[in-house]
């Protein structure tokens, strides 16, 4: 059924234009909102982890950078799926792709979690040069998932 739907999806106009045309103007696009996302998520947390910006608060720098992490986040999905239809089967089976899906998942459990629990207490250490530890466990990991995401990124295309 998948394999179906993903042989479908290869042989489609779109998946035909991206991969005789415009592979290498979307994968330019795809860098550049990674770079927004991946650029502004890292001045988040270091922020949190109490390493840049200790003398602004952490809601002033988080609230002026995840608008443009969100919207590098959409442009990204919108990319990846366009480069992913031009060979759909083979990154499907394609290990560094598969890893990197996993990565971006557990990146998007942690910033969840920071959202409904530890930010809730955001009150108390807004200010704070060095968080509490949960703050800065949160920035480590994101820092460490978002970099295997860009690492196995890499490696798909010397993988496939
Ligand atoms: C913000 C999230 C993302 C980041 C940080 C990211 C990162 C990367 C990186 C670093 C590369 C290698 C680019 C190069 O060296 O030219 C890449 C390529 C690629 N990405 Fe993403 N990506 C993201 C989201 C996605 C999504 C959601 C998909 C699929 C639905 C996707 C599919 C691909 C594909 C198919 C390639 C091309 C591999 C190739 O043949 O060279 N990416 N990505």
């Amino acid at each position: 059924m998948l394999l179906e739907f993903l042989q479908w999806l290869g042989a489609t106009r779109l998946g035909i234009a991206v991969a005789e045309d415009w592979f290498p103007k979307v994968e330019c696009v795809h860098v550049i909102a990674l770079a927004a996302v991946v650029g502004t998520i890292f001045l988040v947390d270091t922020r949190l982890i109490g390493l840049t910006s200790t003398r602004l608060s952490f809601r002033n720098i988080s609230s002026r950078l995840l608008p443009w992490t969100w919207a590098g986040f959409i442009l990204a999905v919108i990319t990846g799926f366009l480069l992913f239809s031009s060979n759909s089967v083979a990154y499907y089976e394609n290990g560094a792709f598969r890893l990197k899906l996993v990565l971006m998942i557990l990146a998007a459990v942690n910033m969840l979690y920071f959202e409904l629990v530890t930010f809730r207490t955001v009150a108390a250490w807004d200010g704070a040069a060095k968080p509490p530890f949960a703050a800065r466990f949160a920035g480590v990991l994101s820092v460490a998932l978002w970099c295997g995401v860009i690492m196995t990124g890499r490696w798909i295309g010397f993988s496939l």
